[in-house]
């Protein structure tokens, strides 16, 4: 069975409540006309003090899902400035970026840390979106394909196969966000092609061909097209270009099938 594409939109540090509002009427009055049985599966991830107006503003919009940005593994306690996932629950989450570059890069998360967040999360029945990437630097050395394959081997660590069928991976090259510089599409389809083999390793082929996995990196309306076109690119996660209504429906519209 084809794998249903997902255009998720990462808000990052963006957007206080109004503006948060403001954008997602936006989206909805985009998405409002087209088919949903052609439309990609449709994520926003807004921080986290945008969770709950947004889930209002989202009541009775079934073609847009709820994302955050990050979370905490414990269920509750003392962890001042977490969040845990029941807690996003509550406002109708369904999707979690874990592993972004930005988290690894700035607040020192690491394999081990992302794999238990990987874990709690899928023991709530949420879908974590977990990220990998290599630096510009790793590239120019030749060693893309083992950091990646060692960043999903540890973030997949003692996941059961059918909860890493529910998982989605985001491969995000870090020298391409932010930067303008998307990844060659082609190029950007074998390493994703080698995530796949990575899952095939630790879950089995079966369901590695099931498993989501977007590219990530200055995607916009004008790279869409061809990266969905794509065998192994199952959609996008986006930066920039999702903070703009008119933009981020540009980008869901290149991937309808
Ligand atoms: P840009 O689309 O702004 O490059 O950001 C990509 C990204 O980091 C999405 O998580």
């Amino acid at each position: 069975m084809a794998r249903k594409p997902i255009i998720a939109g990462n808000w990052k540090m963006h957007n206080n409540v109004s503006e948060s509002i403001e954008l997602t009427k936006g989206i909805i009055k985009g998405v409002k006309d087209l088919d949903k049985n052609t439309l990609p599966e449709i994520v926003i991830a807004p921080v986290f003090t945008s969770l709950y107006p947004v889930s209002k503003e989202l009541e009775g919009c079934d073609k847009v899902s709820l994302s955050s940005q990050n979370c905490y593994f414990e269920p509750k306690g003392a962890f001042t400035g977490e969040i845990s996932i029941d807690m996003l629950k509550d406002l109708n989450v369904s999707y979690i970026i874990i592993g972004h570059s930005e988290r690894r890069q700035y607040f020192k998360e690491d394999d081990e840390l992302i794999n238990k967040k990987a874990i709690a999360i899928l023991e709530a029945g949420l879908t974590p979106i977990i990220c990998c990437g290599e630096t510009l630097e790793q590239r120019e050395m030749g060693v893309t394909d083992s950091h990646i394959s060692s960043q999903i081997v540890k973030a997949l660590e003692g996941i059961s196969p059918e909860n890493v069928e529910k998982t989605v991976i985001a491969y995000e090259p870090i020298w391409a966000i932010g930067t303008g510089k998307t990844c060659d599409s082609k190029e950007a389809n074998r390493v994703i092609q080698q995530i796949r083999k990575t899952v095939a390793q630790v879950a089995g082929s079966a369901i590695a061909e099931k498993v989501r996995i977007l590219y990530g990196g200055s995607v916009k309306p004008a790279t869409i097209v061809e990266q969905m076109a794509q065998s192994d690119i199952d959609g996008a996660l986006v930066g920039g270009a999702s903070l703009q209504a008119e933009s981020f429906i540009e980008i869901i519209k290149g991937a309808i099938k």
